[in-house]
């Protein structure tokens, strides 16, 4: 191929300058490593398309961070005076300094003002460009980087630049440096599906190969043994619970959720969120309703659900085809949704699938639209409704350190606007225990040994759900078998936040641990997680008409938020705010509600990890959740003041 020295570098920089004069010279505004498994293939072409998302600087995210903490604070008189959708947008706002000087700049380097698309509170702005525009606009170059384990191509560029008097106006642009929609990266490189299924690992192992007719016949003996539709009211876990495959039934006998029935399933809501082109097979649902709850496959919960797809997803009802079969599309959505609907039926849910998904990969033909940040347009498209669902679950996350910190910070505070709005946001705290052995190393230029972290399990405004496993006493979950270890421990981007002080709990299981344990590893001043977990090995899901029996975070997440709607259900009925962001409240007194997880560690680095303790640890949180002690704390707490009709703060 004859070589075009119009792609060089330097050609693009003289171009740029000459286009986008500006007052300021351009200085690099983030450089983020590439994270491993992603190869170079190729500079991308110029006259592809990107969507840009420019994060600009919110106007008084502290203000409203101050209200998010006021009206989540047991102890304040503003507690449960939730924000409506338009008070949170007014405060994020950003000045109109901002506003102004990025519209000068973007019209300067030759991009019409017709182009630029505001969110709702104007502090994203989106832009359709070819990406040699985009490139010009901020000095990069957009190469095309593969992903041989998930198949996937992503279109980025490691650092970008802005003039220099932006660098205070603009926070955050994307798709740059943040490799996070990797929509199919596998469990092996970490956990964005969560999920780790047992049945593949039988081959050559003896003692788990029947583990897939474990589930058939574990759940024939329990249709045999017991009637679903008249359970005995004083049914135990010991006796509801064969923790060689878990299901709805031992859950909800577990945590205490079974004989609670609904009052206001009309006026809550919980929802899931598919990422990477999962989707909640209807068919294999509705099979799994059929065994284990039969009264809501009656009144066909697996075909009511609502759904909301967003950027082109298909929440794909049709066959699945021969490549998504050998992907196993569709088990971590699968698991969601049966999680959800197993434990909080009648509850109304709501999932909603985010597009993005890359193309089979086929170079020819290849367009790269495919570039959305998932996270983003998600929350882009929640932001903007005026109703939510009381309580969200996310079982999808990455290693902390390759997502770039200004995605990472402008995401955890897209979560901060869900939860001044009395939303409930509820995270899987990663499938790697403390990190998997031979990935734990900085990623800052360094190489030094260190422990790994996930985002979003980091956010400091989202609950955050360890896994556990084996019943009476329940111990952190692992499985030597497939790598599975429940994930925990402090955030290098997030400080610990004022609510994780109430009662000193991290503070002691730090000076438990002293000073000479894992010295260097871990930042002492993170956000430490997670904060509770549940249930989250050997769970048994429906997947293309089979069961199988899985292990994850992934499972212990949504089985968090399906209690949690059970106690916004109850605080509904008697008209009383919901628990929204959950956190302070369940350091001052939610954690009384909680079955203290002791033994186990969530090993990882070649370490044995953070042991679980009395108490408040980083590898169980406050352990498991006991829904009618909870629900009784929920309808206890005392609201000071009825909210005025006007906010005197805003
Ligand atoms: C769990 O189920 C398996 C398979 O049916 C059975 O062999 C085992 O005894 C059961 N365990 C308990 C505690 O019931
Ligand atoms: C959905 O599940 C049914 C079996 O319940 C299966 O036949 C179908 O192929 C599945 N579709 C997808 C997209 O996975
Ligand atoms: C990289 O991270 C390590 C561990 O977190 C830290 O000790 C070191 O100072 C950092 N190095 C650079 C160059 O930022």
């Amino acid at each position: 191929m004859m070589h075009n020295w119009l792609s060089t570098p330097l050609f693009l920089a003289a171009l740029c300058f000459s286009l986008c004069a500006h007052s300021t010279p351009y200085s690099i505004k983030e450089r983020h490593p590439v994270p491993d498994g992603w190869d170079l293939l190729r500079r991308a072409p110029l006259h592809g398309k990107i969507k840009l998302h420019i994060g600009l600087k919110q106007g008084r995210f502290h203000e409203l961070e101050r209200h998010l903490i006021e009206v989540s604070d047991p102890s304040h008189n503003r507690y449960g005076q939730y924000l409506t959708a338009d008070e949170v947008n007014d405060l994020i706002a950003p000045s109109k300094d901002t506003l102004s000087l990025v519209q000068e700049w973007i019209e300067e380097c030759g991009i019409g003002a017709h182009k630029i698309v505001f969110s709702i509170a104007s502090d994203w702005i989106t832009l359709d460009l070819s990406i040699g525009d985009a490139e010009r606009l901020l000095q990069t170059e957009y190469s095309e980087f593969w992903h041989a384990e998930s198949k996937t191509l992503a279109v980025r560029a490691s650092e970008w630049s802005l003039p220099e008097h932006l660098h205070s106006h603009v926070e955050s642009v994307q798709p740059t440096s943040s490799f996070f929609h990797a929509a199919g990266l596998a469990a092996k490189i970490d956990f964005p599906r969560s999920l780790y299924v047992d049945k593949e690992e039988g081959a050559g192992n003896p003692d788990i190969k029947d583990l897939n007719q474990l589930a058939e016949t574990l759940s024939g003996e329990l249709s045999e043994s017991l009637d679903l539709d008249d359970l005995p009211s004083d049914l135990k876990a010991s006796q509801a619970c064969n923790t060689s495959a878990v299901t709805p039934l031992c859950i909800r006998a577990l945590y205490g959720t079974l004989t609670y029935e609904a009052q206001a399933p009309d006026q809550n809501a919980m929802a899931i969120v598919n990422y990477g082109g999962e989707f909640n097979n209807r068919s294999d649902i509705d099979l799994f309703l059929k065994a284990f709850r039969p009264d809501a496959a009656r009144a066909g919960a697996a075909f009511t659900f609502q759904e909301d797809n967003i950027a082109g997803a298909i929440n794909q009802q049709t066959p699945a085809t021969a490549s998504q079969l050998s992907e196993k599309m569709g088990r971590e959505g699968n698991l969601d949704a049966q999680a959800l609907l197993g434990i909080a039926f009648p509850t109304a849910m709501i999932s909603y699938s985010i597009g993005g998904e890359a193309p089979a990969f086929e170079p020819d033909k290849y367009t790269p639209t495919n570039t959305n940040e998932p996270f983003l347009t998600w929350l882009h498209h929640a932001l903007a409704q005026k109703e939510l669902p009381q309580v969200i679950s996310t079982s999808y996350g990455d290693i902390e350190q390759t997502v770039p910190y200004t995605y990472a910070k402008r995401v955890c505070e897209g979560f901060a606007q869900l939860g001044a709005r009395g939303v409930t946001v509820i995270f899987g705290a990663g499938d790697s225990g403390v990190g998997k052995d031979g990935y734990c190393r900085s990623n800052n230029g360094s190489d030094s040994y260190e422990f790994l972290t996930s985002f979003p399990a980091s956010c400091p405004y989202g609950t955050s759900v360890g896994a556990t496993r084996n019943i009476e006493p329940e111990e952190v979950a692992h499985n030597e078998r497939n790598g599975f270890v429940s994930g925990g421990g402090f955030s290098r981007y997030f400080p610990r936040p004022a609510y994780q002080n109430a009662h000193g709990v991290v503070s002691s299981y730090l000076s438990r641990l002293g000073d000479n344990t894992y010295t260097g590893l871990y930042n002492r001043e993170g956000r430490a997680y997670p904060d509770v977990a549940t249930q989250g090995y050997r769970r048994v899901i429906v997947w293309n008409g089979e069961k199988f029996l899985v292990d994850g975070t992934s499972a212990s997440a949504p089985t968090f938020a399906a209690v949690i709607a059970l106690v916004n259900d109850a605080l509904i009925a008697e008209g009383k705010p919901v628990l929204g962001f959950l956190n302070p409240w369940l350091y001052q007194k939610g954690f009384e509600a909680f079955t203290d997880v002791t033994k186990g560690s969530n090993k990882g680095c070649g370490t044995d990890g953070y042991f679980a303790a009395a108490g408040w640890d980083p590898a169980s949180g406050f352990g498991t959740p006991w829904f009618p002690r909870l629900k009784e704390l929920a309808l206890e707490r005392k609201f000071r003041s009825q909210r005025p009709w006007y906010w005197p703060y805003l």
